[in-house]
């Protein structure tokens, strides 16, 4: 097993708050770190913002800011990000630090100085009130996608990255390297736009001015995607050869939304190449959430604020709903109906009540002391099998990076918990002074089911694993520094520990 693990949000633009698709990203990433520091990894986990372009300039003008100062006040709504949702990242990187513009100029200056980076002439159809380039493809009608006014023909001196060159690398890498794209089918589709053939890229513009100066070239920034890709290095110390860069480059997995998996799977591996460092390992793109089967957006007055779906519901409940309610790496719909649905019959009525009922009796019947389990029975075996096959399950989802299926494993286990109390009736064992031993097995094999529950859903909903966890294993500390492969062994539950007689961890969400 390899043993580090990095992993990488997008960073996010500043030229807006924070939605769905921007908590989205960094819940599943930080559901992936915290797994992977439970199976003993050490782990980097790197979230930020980006902070150059046309468009933060543009929002700052328009509210007379200069570009720094708007991105110093919208910076604080990303960074707030990290408690609201429970994130446990390692690094935030801001692409106007001090250390990423030496960052972007140290990786340009060694395609410059081996002729990756050379001096072209950019031409496109520009819109002069926009200011913005676009290719012919690009119009609507021969006029300006956005605004939808006339373009004109302009060309402006550019530098251009020799993408072209890399046409066979690049194909060469993904096929030495299966699964660096994922999900499989958006492999396929990087691969066929690298084999149709790649343009050299434009990566300076003299038209901007909120950028990265290029070296030595007055009048230049760099373009804003090689700027920001560049993040993920910066955010280990590079230019500057630090332990953790040696430690963690190059990263596991940059996730992505599908849109901007094109820039991460064939730009960002090409321009490390080009400088000699070793291309991430792999990118996996997700896909995108509609709201109550629209597209989101500001004009339709639908989009999501994840410090209100937080307030409203706790950070527990709408990082389960987001991992839970759709296959990783397809589209899914959000809903509020739906959350309060999963969070109810699923948080509290399953995973809740499991711990609950359980809890209740062992109070009632032992005084809460957890009693050793007699040799099992059969029903108690399948239990312990279901028990010991979930760990492995969630494993394998984790590997693929299959957050729900991961839940699902786990839910199934809580499921055949219930099932177990169900129709093992501790409460008519009860009353039967002869079967005390029976019951306490009964008790002993349903709370152990809660525990394992409990551990693997930490990286899920940490703050209520916590709860869970402090319950059932009293003086045992954070669930985080329990180890997948230790604490996950069936019958790990102490015998001879006094349990609380309740812990109500999921109330149930009111209508
Ligand atoms: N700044 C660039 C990324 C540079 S990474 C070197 C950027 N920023 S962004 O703020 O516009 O978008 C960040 C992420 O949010 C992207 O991964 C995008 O896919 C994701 N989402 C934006 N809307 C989304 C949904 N409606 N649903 C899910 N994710 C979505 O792109």
């Amino acid at each position: 097993m390899k043993e580090t693990f990095y992993i990488t949000t997008p960073i996010y633009y500043v030229n807006d708050v924070p939605h769905i698709g921007h908590a989205y990203t960094t819940i599943a990433c930080d559901a992936l770190a915290r797994w992977n520091r439970m199976l003993g990894k050490r782990v980097f986990f790197l979230t930020g913002t980006d902070e150059h372009g046309e468009k933060v300039q543009k929002t700052a003008a328009a509210k007379g800011l200069s570009p720094r100062e708007l991105a110093d006040q919208v910076v604080t709504n990303f960074e707030g990000l990290t408690p609201a949702l429970t994130i446990s990242n390692t690094g935030f990187i801001r692409t106007t630090s001090l250390r990423h513009y030496a960052s972007v100029q140290d990786l340009f200056r060694k395609s410059l100085a081996n002729g990756d980076i050379y001096l072209g002439d950019y031409e496109g159809w520009y819109c002069v009130p926009d200011e913005a380039y676009w290719t012919e493809l690009q119009l609507a009608d021969g006029n300006c996608p956005t605004c939808g006014r006339p373009v004109e023909k302009r060309k402006e001196p550019s530098y251009f990255f020799r993408l072209s060159k890399y046409q066979e690398p690049l194909l060469d890498y993904y096929r030495s390297h299966p699964s660096f794209i994922r999900p499989e089918s958006r492999r396929n589709e990087v691969v066929a736009f690298v084999e149709g053939g790649l343009n050299d890229l434009s990566v300076s513009r003299t038209s901007l001015s909120w950028g990265i100066p290029v070296p030595e070239a007055p009048g230049h920034v760099i373009y804003v995607w090689y700027d920001a890709l560049t993040n993920y290095i910066t955010g280990l110390g590079y230019p500057v050869p630090t332990t953790e860069f040696g430690t963690f480059w190059p990263a596991d997995i940059h996730m992505v939304g599908k849109d901007i998996l094109r820039f991460h799977a064939v730009y960002w591996p090409a321009f490390l190449m080009s400088a000699g460092i070793a291309p991430p390992l792999g990118v996996f793109a997700h896909g995108w959430w509609t709201v109550e089967g629209q597209k989101m957006s500001k004009s339709l007055g639908n989009v999501i604020d994840p410090y209100e779906m937080v307030r409203k519901y706790g950070a527990d409940a709408f990082r389960y709903f987001l991992l839970r309610e759709v296959s990783f790496g397809l589209d899914g719909d959000f809903s509020e109906r739906e959350l309060i649905k999963r969070a109810n019959s699923e948080l509290a009525d399953k995973l809740g009540n499991l711990l609950n009922r359980s809890l209740g009796m062992l109070g009632k019947y032992f005084a809460g002391v957890v009693p050793s389990p007699a040799p099992p029975e059969p029903a108690d075996a399948v239990l312990a099998n279901c028990g010991r096959e979930v760990v492995p399950a969630v494993a394998a989802a984790m590997d693929e990076v299959a957050l729900h299926k991961a839940l699902g494993a786990i839910l199934d286990l809580v499921t055949k918990g219930n099932e177990y109390v169900q129709s093992m009736q501790p409460w008519a064992l009860a009353k039967d002074p002869s079967m005390r031993a029976r019951l306490g097995t009964v008790l002993y094999n349903a709370l152990e089911a809660s525990r394992v529950a409990a551990l693997l859903m930490a990286p899920f909903t940490p703050t209520a694993a916590q709860r869970l966890w402090e319950a059932l294993v009293p003086g045992g500390g954070p669930v985080e520094n329990a180890r997948i492969d230790r604490e996950g062994a069936w019958g790990g539950l102490a015998a001879g520990a006094t349990l609380p007689q309740a812990c109500i961890v999921f109330p149930k969400i009111e209508v």
